[in-house]
């Protein structure tokens, strides 16, 4: 949304665009816009009208759909203009031109709205707005959300009724998750963005200085409420943001950081049903009341992330990118915060909390997808340096059991996005219970970051690639630092302490060397290529490598696969194995090496012709196995962030080999924002 920063049509549509395609990421089956239409010098005589260009695919498609679009000066000139885009991962309703966003209030465009979450109560909503004699186009539950708005627009009482109080109306009969922003011709120039469980943030661009560094909440309620609203301090505007010389100024209301870096990294980012208006270059935000807890301002931000961060480089894939970052990624993780020479741990973003983690009766990692897997991968370390009982929950299995929390457990809940929606419900139900709440989380700002107690940040930098990779070996890293910042005043356990603290020191190295094996395991992935499934075996530290490489090679290649246990094989997966089965096998010289060893050779005796992954210096079984991928060794606790890597290494290749986009899996999302 620019203000009295003149943009032509087709710089509108070029930012419109880039702001989808750094999206992308988070759903990619559809996508739209919707802009000013007709000409600026016609608006007088027949009134404003919003163009609505959307396009079944990726951006890449919608973008050759605006080329064809005949009908639109592009070049026309806009003082002030607001234009809306959405790329779309279909929940209602298959991906079609008609299904994608922004959605329309009725064929003139009264009113448009893009739509981030579920709305749970559309089918009421529906059923009553078609009683109102309003007719559906599509199968989605968003386009209630625009026809409502004209409904309820169409019967205000007077006619002075603000944008931003008409959407809050809107969403007070919306039940779900949901961000949302809209466009009206009834309110040229103006935007309204609102969340309840989706993200929301506003960047901000301005060249001159900014009035105040907050906005407080503009509250609706009067009496004791308002009273606590004008107890604060007064600013420029009491309640707008806008910039101190004159109004030019543009505003990017975005799910997340990336989209809007390259324009600002100042940022604001919005609480559960904050209501972001920005009408005549002033940017306000309300709500119907303050509750208790509530912080009565909005921060504006300044983010540290930087371009370059999410582009691709020289990689042909952003996957790529972030396996090869892994060095990095993992000292990012742990600076600052390890000292080496003295073998101390400091997570600052715990350090309040310490205490009470301490006198825990248990410890809860909850999470979902990749970053379950880390905190499976690290359970057994946790319990023994905390000596606690740890469970690992798969955040929407914890729900559906309505598993029992008490005050005195200690939840984390460990998400590269830290919008995860199961992992944020589950979240919520563990405060409810009086749990201290913990985030472990890549994005500073998120739902999961913001609405936890106290939290690490991994710092592993930007992940674009759906298949999560460097944020798994940085979550992974954050919970042995967890788990040695806890264990800290142990004297037994110093010895163990050590081993770990200079286990992490060479690590960056290791990962490089396990890195080098890139042309070795793309050659494998060429004799492996056209198989249907891959088994993956392993026990103790490595069950987790088995999950997580399978979880790998199931999202981007598509090929059927499966993490198994060792200790379970006898127990029914050696049914699968014969000479044609491809098993890879992860076998270190941990505890379990012996009993690794014997699973070997069941598999061997039923003919099959295992790879293993193990150290390099385990003679034995690279000489008693036919094909061995050949990693360094390290602490045994560590070693599942070397065994990970060849099978990241190994799906990238595959995925790639097989023709499809190593980035955008069909069917999957990033962030996934609905349970
Ligand atoms: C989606 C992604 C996975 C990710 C999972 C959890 O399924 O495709 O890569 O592991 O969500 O996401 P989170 O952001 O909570 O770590």
């Amino acid at each position: 949304l620019n203000y009295h920063v003149p943009r032509t049509r087709r710089e509108i549509l070029e930012i419109l665009l880039k702001g989808l395609r750094r999206l992308e990421y988070r759903g990619y089956d559809s996508a739209g816009v919707g802009i000013d239409g007709g000409n600026v010098k016609d608006w007088e005589t027949n009134g404003r009208s919003i163009q609505l260009i959307k396009q079944r695919g990726k951006v890449k498609a919608l973008e050759d759909e605006i080329h064809k679009t005949q009908d639109m000066d592009l070049d026309v000139e806009f003082d002030v203009h607001l234009g809306i885009a959405h790329t779309r991962w279909a929940t209602h309703g298959e991906p079609s031109p008609v299904n994608s966003h922004p959605h329309r209030s009725d064929k003139k465009n009264e009113f448009i709205v893009i739509h981030n979450g579920i709305i749970t109560n559309y089918k009421d909503l529906r059923k009553f707005l078609e009683s109102k004699g309003y007719e559906f186009e599509s199968e989605t539950d968003t386009e209630s959300i625009a026809k409502l708005m004209k409904y309820m627009y169409d019967n205000r009482e007077n006619d002075d009724l603000s944008f931003d109080t008409l959407v809050e109306r809107v969403t007070q009969q919306l039940e779900g998750a949901f961000a949302l922003v809209f466009k009206s011709v009834h309110y040229p120039g103006q935007a309204v963005g609102t969340r309840r469980g989706g993200p929301l943030l506003i960047g901000v661009r301005c060249d001159h200085k900014l009035s105040t560094d907050h906005i407080p909440i503009l509250y609706r309620s009067t009496g004791k409420d308002k009273k606590a609203c004008t107890s604060l301090p007064r600013l420029d505007q009491d309640t707008c943001l806008f910039p101190v010389e004159e109004k030019a100024v543009e505003y990017y209301f975005a799910s997340d950081a990336s989209a809007v870096i390259e324009h600002t990294n100042r940022v604001i980012f919005l609480e559960d049903d904050d209501v972001a208006a920005v009408s005549d270059g002033r940017l306000s935000i309300h709500r119907i009341k303050r509750t208790v807890g509530d912080h009565p301002a909005r921060a504006i931000q300044t983010l540290q992330m930087e371009l370059q961060q999410i582009m691709k480089g020289n990689y042909s894939s952003f996957m790529q990118k972030e396996i090869f970052e892994q060095p990095e990624s993992v000292v990012n993780t742990m600076r600052g915060r390890v000292n080496f020479d003295e073998n101390t741990v400091t997570l600052g973003g715990l350090k309040d909390h310490i205490k009470e983690i301490l006198r825990c009766r248990r410890l809860i990692l909850i999470a979902c997808g990749t970053s379950y897997h880390a905190g499976v991968a690290t359970r057994q370390v946790l319990e023994e340096l905390t000596e606690l009982p740890v469970m690992v929950e798969l955040a929407s299995d914890f729900l559906d059991r309505n598993t029992p929390v008490f005050r005195d457990d200690v939840c984390f809940f460990i998400s590269q996005s830290g919008e995860t929606a199961d992992s944020l419900m589950a979240l919520r139900y563990c405060k409810e219970r009086g749990a201290l709440t913990v985030g472990i989380t890549n994005t500073v700002g998120s739902s999961i970051s913001r609405e936890t107690d106290c939290g690490v940040h991994i710092n592993a930098g930007p992940e674009i690639g759906v298949a999560s990779t460097k944020a798994y070996t940085s979550q992974f890293v954050a919970l042995i630092l967890f788990a040695l910042m806890m264990s800290s005043d142990r004297i037994s356990m110093q010895p163990r302490r050590r081993e770990i603290i200079q286990g992490l020191k060479i690590m960056p190295d290791l990962i490089k060397e396990v890195l080098s094996l890139d042309d070795e395991i793309h050659h494998l992935a060429t004799e492996l290529y056209q198989q249907k499934s891959v088994l993956i075996m392993g026990r103790g530290y490595h069950y987790a490598t088995c999950l997580e490489g399978a979880l790998k090679i199931k999202e981007i290649t598509y090929m059927h696969s499966e993490g198994i246990l060792a200790g379970e094989l006898k127990h029914g997966p050696l049914a699968l194995v014969d000479k044609l089965m491809p098993v890879i096998m992860i076998i270190m010289r941990d505890h379990t090496y012996n009993k690794c060893q014997n699973a070997l050779q069941q598999v061997v005796a039923r003919q099959g012709r295992p790879i293993v992954v193990c150290d390099k210096d385990d003679y034995e079984t690279i000489k008693n196995s036919s094909r061995t991928i050949n990693v360094p060794h390290c602490v045994d606790c560590l070693q599942g962030i070397l065994s990970v890597i060849p099978l990241q290494l190994l799906s990238f290749h595959l995925a790639v080999l097989r023709g499809y986009d190593v980035d955008c899996p069909r069917n999957l999302a990033k962030s996934v924002t609905v349970e």
